[in-house]
Order: structure tokens, then C-alpha cells, then sequence
């Protein structure tokens, strides 16, 4: 991948040639709800005001293939959307959250209560073998928030296999604070269980799509992401480019910190953006330009976009 290389410093202190620094186009700035609904390894929670702070404003439908804990979602609180993921409890949980939420907020009390009543682990253990046998929303939604460090992981035959985590799962006051928040930025957002293929070739020129993908291979067994592959997202990605529709990519810059690095196949001009997104910094600069490789950088994250901002 042949990209210019970084003009501003990763501490932020931009230099005299620095390209401008990316201005967001909202304002004020949209910010996630306090705490999160779920918790939900590879969260966008902390990073989801800068990832939104690149979006272009006039966005016809807002498209988010990859919702898992709709961290950007729900910082975005778009005005018409439609999120998706091919865990199918996770997308029965958020529909409840947009339309339920009483119920959402019931299905995590009964099961806050169940373990404070018993013996945290067994009872933890009880909630998991009942989801595996029968995959629900109600379950998924306190294994996500009892489950250790929100890794929600599968084994080879798809069972739900992550254990108890050291921490006390927040109280119900807190959740129903949390969740009435939630449901509020969701409310114009039609949830589907899909294969993101399907999603992005539904969207049309003026939308928007923001992809969190798994990374194919290191995730296989994360969140049952078993039928993911970049090629397929990149070939989806570019049909949707053609129609004109805007897509922006987040990638993880951390795989390029020495210890291993990621060779993404990114293809020659697919997109024109890059933003180093970390928290509280975003540097922006341009593709396809003279420059080196970037293999040494150490960044949190990337966000590749098909435009020029
Ligand atoms: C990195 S997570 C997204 C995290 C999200 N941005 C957040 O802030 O929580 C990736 C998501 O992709 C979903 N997923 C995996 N394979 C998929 C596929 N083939 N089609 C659609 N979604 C898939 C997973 O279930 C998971 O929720």
C-alpha cells in the first residue's frame, strides 16, 4: 500500500506542513450516550465522537453493517438508518431497545436479581448453557454485561463459551438510566440480521455506510463472525462506491505496531481518505500519493473513506 506518509506528529502537535487538520462538519459535536448499553469487545464507545466527526453531514440513509454494540450508531442518532449484523439475538436485542425498552430493562433486572440471589458463577453458567441451547436477546444482553471482559466469543460449534467476569454487572437503576438513553438515539433505526453483503449492495447514492468488520484472522471465533472475509467487504465496498454511495472503513492501526503487522489487501483507489483516529486526536491526510510505507507507525485506529473530505 503506497500512502504519503504522516506530516503531523502522533502527539497532535501539527507541524507547517502539516494538512489541515479534519474539521468536523457537525456541530455541536455528537457524543456517545454516557456508559454503554452493552459491553461489547471491539467497542467503538471511546472512538465513536471522532469517527463520527468525519461523516459528511447531508446523509440520505445512514447504514451501519457490522452493529455490534452500536456504539457509532447511537453517537450519530441519525435520522433514518438501518443497522445490521449477522448475530441474529443481537438484532433482537436492539429492536427491543428501540421499540421495548421497559422489557429490555425487565429482561436485566430478572437475571441482575437471579445472580445476586445465587452463586454468581453457577448462575452465570446456568444463563449461558440456557442461551446455547436456544439463542435469545434476553440472555445475550446479560451474558454481554456479566461475561468476562464483554468477550463474546464462540467455539467451533457455536456455542457461547466466554467465562464468568470478575466484576459486578451494574445495577438496574444504572441499566434502565442507560437504556432509556439508548432507546432515545435509536428511534429511527430499522434493525435486520443480515450478512453485511446483502446491507451495503441495499444502499443507495447519498447514504452513508460505516463498516466495523471483524478481522478475519484473528476473529473467527468472535461473535460468530465465521462467514467473514475482507475480499468480500472491499468488492462490496467498491460496487457501492460505483453507485455513489459514501463508505467509510474502520481499520485496526494497532495491527501495525511491530509486534504484527497486517498486510490489509486495500485495492488501489478504493478509497481517497485516511484518518488516524485515536482518542481525543484525528489527523488527517490523503492516499495515492508518493510516499513510504507505514509499516513502523504505531496508530489506534483507521478510518479509510471513498472521498475527499
Ligand atoms: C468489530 S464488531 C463491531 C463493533 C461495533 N462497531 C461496536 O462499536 O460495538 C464486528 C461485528 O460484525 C458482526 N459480523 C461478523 N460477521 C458478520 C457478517 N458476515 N455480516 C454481518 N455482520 C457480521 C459481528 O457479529 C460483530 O457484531
Amino acid at each position: 500500500m503506497v500512502v504519503r506518509p504522516l506530516e503531523v506528529p502522533l502527539d497532535g502537535a501539527a507541524t507547517s506542513h502539516a494538512l489541515p487538520f479534519a474539521e468536523p462538519e457537525q456541530a455541536p459535536p455528537n457524543l456517545p450516550p454516557k456508559g454503554q448499553l452493552l459491553k461489547w469487545i471491539g467497542s467503538k464507545q471511546r472512538f465513536a465522537a471522532a469517527i463520527v466527526a468525519t461523516f459528511p453531514k447531508n446523509i440520505a440513509t445512514y447504514y451501519e453493517p457490522f452493529i455490534g454494540s452500536a456504539a457509532v450508531l447511537a453517537t450519530l442518532a441519525p435520522q433514518r438508518a438501518v443497522a445490521s449484523d449477522a448475530l441474529a439475538p443481537l438484532i433482537d436485542l436492539w429492536s427491543a431497545v428501540a421499540e421495548r425498552p421497559e422489557q429490555v430493562v425487565a429482561w436485566y433486572s430478572e437475571r441482575w436479581q437471579t445472580m445476586m440471589d445465587g452463586e454468581k458463577v453457577n448462575v452465570y453458567k446456568e444463563l449461558r448453557d440456557r442461551y446455547n441451547r436456544a439463542p435469545n436477546a434476553a440472555d445475550l444482553l446479560f451474558l454481554t454485561r456479566s461475561c468476562y471482559g464483554g468477550v463474546i466469543r464462540f467455539s467451533k460449534i457455536g456455542a457461547m463459551n466466554t467465562p464468568c467476569g470478575i466484576h459486578r454487572p451494574i445495577a438496574p437503576a444504572e441499566f434502565a438510566r442507560r437504556a432509556a438513553a439508548w432507546h432515545e438515539r435509536l428511534a429511527n433505526t430499522r434493525f435486520v440480521h443480515s450478512d453485511f453483503e446483502a446491507m451495503i449492495d441495499g444502499a443507495a447514492a447519498g447514504d452513508l455506510i460505516y463498516c466495523d468488520p471483524p478481522y478475519s484472522d484473528s476473529e473467527s471465533t468472535l461473535y460468530g463472525a465465521q462467514k467473514f472475509t475482507l475480499v468480500r467487504l472491499l468488492d462490496a465496498i467498491d460496487r457501492a462506491k460505483g453507485r455513489g454511495v459514501r463508505v467509510v472503513l474502520s481499520i485496526d492501526g494497532s495491527k501495525r505496531s511491530g509486534q504484527r503487522v497486517c498486510d490489509v489487501p486495500i485495492p488501489h483507489g478504493l478509497f481517497a481518505t485516511e484518518h488516524a483516529v485515536t482518542v481525543g486526536r484525528s489527523m488527517l491526510r490523503r492516499f495515492q500519493l508518493p510516499g513510504q510505507t507505514l509499516e513502523h507507525e504505531v496508530v489506534a485506529d483507521r478510518l479509510l473513506l471513498t472521498w475527499t473530505a
